[in-house]
């Protein structure tokens, strides 16, 4: 057994498990890298510490401690350089998206780091998006340093020299595939780079549906902390230096309802409790493991634990509001509302244009995007319009709308979705995303019965 003298020397040597029952047939072996047995709960541990070591070694924060590291993070960088800061002496405060998950948030503050809730969505070259904020603060602060994990070498150099490395020799270099998702694309780089050094390896990047990264049109997905959103008032969509393209092979495009259904079934069938976006990267390897053969061995990257969305992704109630998963009993939203189909209109639309392509009725004014299809993600739903003839044909519809209505699941219990919104419109979703407009009166008859 190791004893170690520092917590630090417990990062990375994580291990490799084989996958045994969500794998089907006599296909390859499926190896997960567990990365959530770093002391911090995640493969950010890695770059945290290599990045503080740069920034130490080349004077950006002082060696001795007494250094302010700064970071926007959804979570798990800012744990991993909360940990090594405690342990080398600084300060760590962490500009997060309110958004992430709560328990994310209790766990930054439990290592004592200074928490600094922003805007989840808002253009990169915003003054509050979680970097320029982190910038901001970092220049502001004295004694102040900004990590910057999205271009700073350390975090793939990490990968390169230490997660590549132990999946070569945990292999025996058998290794013909890497799977991982790509946040700040530090860990496929690095460890990527490394492995095809070494020998013929195919990479594959697993990414949202929508995430720019694989081709999406960077509309909201649900899987925390990889793929990349696109705001549609960003200008300049720059991406992470620390990743890089050329490793990549190819995509795996991932849905939502898959991620979170893998993740799930992880825990149940296999006893391994992991995130959405280490589903995210097994959905992929699954999909990867269909096309091998007994000869090839596939590594998968599990980023961290379950344990940090039991309130999202592993809640039924979450799960069941978004339209991911149907409530054990009925009536359901959708014996109330059978009727599919939605009108939607980009922001920016005329009443006139409306009308001539929907006709009078309600419309979905959404985000406009840059896309053949408009978005029908529930978060990019500005509000609903009542289409008619009397409003002003030259009004933008937008002007219409009284904000965002409360949605409802699909497959919810039509009583509990009643109980729970207020009078008015109601978006139904399916994989949150808008399938149905319905009205909290819709909720409470049996369409069948009439009336
Ligand atoms: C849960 C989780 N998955 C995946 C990633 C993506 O890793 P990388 O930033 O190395 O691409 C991160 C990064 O923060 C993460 O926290």
């Amino acid at each position: 057994m190791d004893v170690h003298q520092s917590l630090l020397d417990a990062v990375g040597a994580t291990p490799l498990l084989r996958l045994r029952r969500v794998t089907a047939g006599p296909g390859p072996a499926v190896y997960v890298k567990l990365e959530f047995l770093n002391p911090g709960g995640s493969v950010k541990d890695r770059a945290a510490l290599s990045m503080v070591r740069a920034a130490e070694a080349c004077g950006d924060l002082p060696a001795g401690g007494g250094g302010v590291i700064v970071e926007g993070s959804s979570g798990n960088t800012g744990v991993g350089l909360a940990m090594v800061a405690a342990q080398h002496g600084h300060r760590a405060v962490v500009v997060v998206p309110d958004s992430i998950a709560a328990e994310k948030i209790a766990l930054l503050k439990a290592y004592g780091a200074q928490v600094v809730p922003t805007e989840p969505k808002v253009p990169l070259e915003h003054p509050e998006h979680v970097n320029n904020l982190a910038r901001r603060i970092a220049a502001e602060t004295p004694g102040g340093w900004h990590a910057n994990q999205y271009d700073n070498p350390a975090n793939p150099r990490v990968h390169e020299l230490t997660t590549g490395p132990e999946i070569w020799e945990q292999t025996g270099g058998r290794v013909t595939h890497l799977v991982a998702g790509v946040g700040t694309g530090g860990t496929i780089s690095g460890t990527g780079r490394y492995l095809k050094s070494r020998g013929p390896v195919t990479v594959v990047a697993a990414d949202p549906e929508s995430s720019r990264y694989g081709g999406g049109d960077g509309s909201p997905y649900y899987v925390e902390s990889v793929g990349h959103y696109l705001h549609p008032g960003t200008v300049d969509d720059l991406w992470p230096q620390s990743y890089d393209r050329g490793v990549v092979d190819r995509f795996e495009r991932i849905p939502d309802r898959e991620s979170l259904e893998v993740a799930r079934r992880l825990a149940r069938e296999e006893g391994l409790l992991v995130g959405g976006s280490a589903g995210t990267a097994v959905a992929a390897a699954l999909r990867v493991a269909a096309g091998l053969g007994p000869d090839d061995v596939v590594v998968v990257i599990a980023p961290d634990s379950g344990r940090n969305y039991l309130s999202k992704y592993f809640d039924d109630g979450w799960m069941t509001r978004l339209g991911f998963l149907d409530s054990p009993t009925g009536p359901r939203v959708r014996d109330r509302v059978p009727a599919r189909g939605v009108a939607v209109a980009p922001a920016g639309t005329t009443v006139a244009e409306a009308l001539a392509v929907h006709g009078a009725g309600p419309v979905a004014v959404v985000t406009p995007r840059q896309s053949d299809r408009p978005t029908r993600s529930a978060p990019e739903v500005l509000g609903v319009v009542a289409l008619d003839a009397a409003l002003p044909p030259g009004d933008d519809v937008s002007a219409h709308v009284g904000g965002p209505p409360p949605a409802v699941g699909d497959g919810e219990e039509a009583a509990a979705a009643h109980a729970r919104v207020p009078d008015g419109p109601v978006l139904v979703l399916v994989d949150g995303r808008v399938v149905a407009l319905a009205d909290r009166t819709d909720l409470e008859h049996d369409p069948a019965a009439g009336g």
